[in-house]
């Protein structure tokens, strides 16, 4: 009968069959679904799999370090890290146009992973962490339309795989169990849904490091204090935008000219809808208080209000 264990054994095999002595590759985004794929492998085929983790320079604070400290360190994968962030801010210098920014991430991260990928020898398949959700929406997805959704892990066009996707009979929570199951941390497991084009999205407009910083930096306090406050579980999804508008503030006896930062904070079941979370005051004034204090060139705080839809979860 069905458990999560007989699953785990299930496709332990099936995997070992599959690959016989051959080399896999894996592309990993720090996500749950390329993490579980990852774990469920080195536990199936141990060195026999590579995975390749590229940062573009738009993760979370401390994401990077993370991914490779868990996964690399307490699970053992095998990671090469590419740290591709001038590479990327370099292509998207100058562009605000959200669609665009989009695009060139997508592509660009195509790019890094094909010439990366490329240094490989004997390379015959390549692992995706392909949700049962992923299989039955592909290709009738219109709301992929509304933004062009760019996910980790894209597959090189001229590159001969074969595919090997684990997770494809599995919903969302089936693979958080599995995990679970499998031995792996909250922090992963229960992770919040994060785009593919990550921090480069929460910023309006063309990108600068300092922008970035911004919302990287005061997306770091957010997530502490929504954990503090126990909230974590409750709310689908919380993060910072970085508006780019600039309003007048004051600091001491002088006036201040400085960027306004936007809290997003929804619940949702799929993301396809959403409403705004009714966060408690003090909870959104500790926020607030410490995000001025301690980002630099922040110098006012709002709350979007707004439910999906008419608005989108995230601002571009
Ligand atoms: P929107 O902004 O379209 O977001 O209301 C709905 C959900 O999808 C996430 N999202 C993405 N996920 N690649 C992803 O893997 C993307 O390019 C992308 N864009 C949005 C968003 O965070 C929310 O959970």
């Amino acid at each position: 009968d069905w458990s999560m264990e007989n699953f785990i054994d299930m496709q332990v095999k099936k995997i070992r069959e599959q690959v016989g002595d051959k080399k896999v590759l894996l592309g990993l985004s720090g996500g749950v679904d390329s993490s579980v794929v990852g774990v469920l492998l080195q536990r199936a085929i141990g060195d026999q799999l590579t995975s390749i983790f590229v940062d573009h320079g738009f993760l979370r604070k401390g994401e990077g370090d993370q991914v490779m400290n868990m996964l690399g360190g307490k699970f053992g994968l095998n990671i090469i890290r590419v740290n591709a962030e001038e590479r990327f801010m370099n292509k998207l210098a100058g562009v605000s146009d959200p669609e665009k920014k989009r695009k060139i991430i997508g592509n660009e991260f195509v790019y890094v992973f094909d010439d990366e990928a490329s240094k490989l020898k004997d390379v015959k398949f390549l692992a995706q962490g392909t949700l049962y959700t992923d299989v039955i929406e592909s290709g009738t997805d219109t709301a992929q339309t509304i933004k062009s959704h760019h996910n980790v892990g894209g597959l090189p066009e001229d590159m001969q795989f074969e595919l090997i996707e684990p997770l494809n009979t599995l919903f969302k929570d089936e693979v958080r169990a599995l995990g679970t199951e499998l031995g792996m941390p909250d922090e992963i497991v229960w992770r919040q849904p994060f785009p593919g084009p990550g921090l480069a999205i929460r910023v309006m407009g063309d990108l600068t490091p300092e922008k970035v910083a911004v919302v990287r930096e005061s997306d770091a306090i957010l997530r502490e204090e929504i954990a503090a406050a126990g909230l974590d579980r409750d709310v689908w999804q919380y993060f910072t935008v970085n508006t780019g508008v600039r309003s007048v503030g004051v600091m001491g006896d002088s006036r201040t000219y400085d960027y306004t930062l936007a809290i997003r904070a929804i619940t949702s079941i799929d993301g396809m809808t959403a409403e705004f979370a009714k966060l408690p005051w003090d909870v959104l004034q500790k926020i607030s208080v410490r995000i001025v204090n301690e980002v630099n060139h922040v110098n006012r705080v709002v709350y979007d209000i707004t439910s999906k839809p008419p608005a989108t979860v995230e601002w571009e």
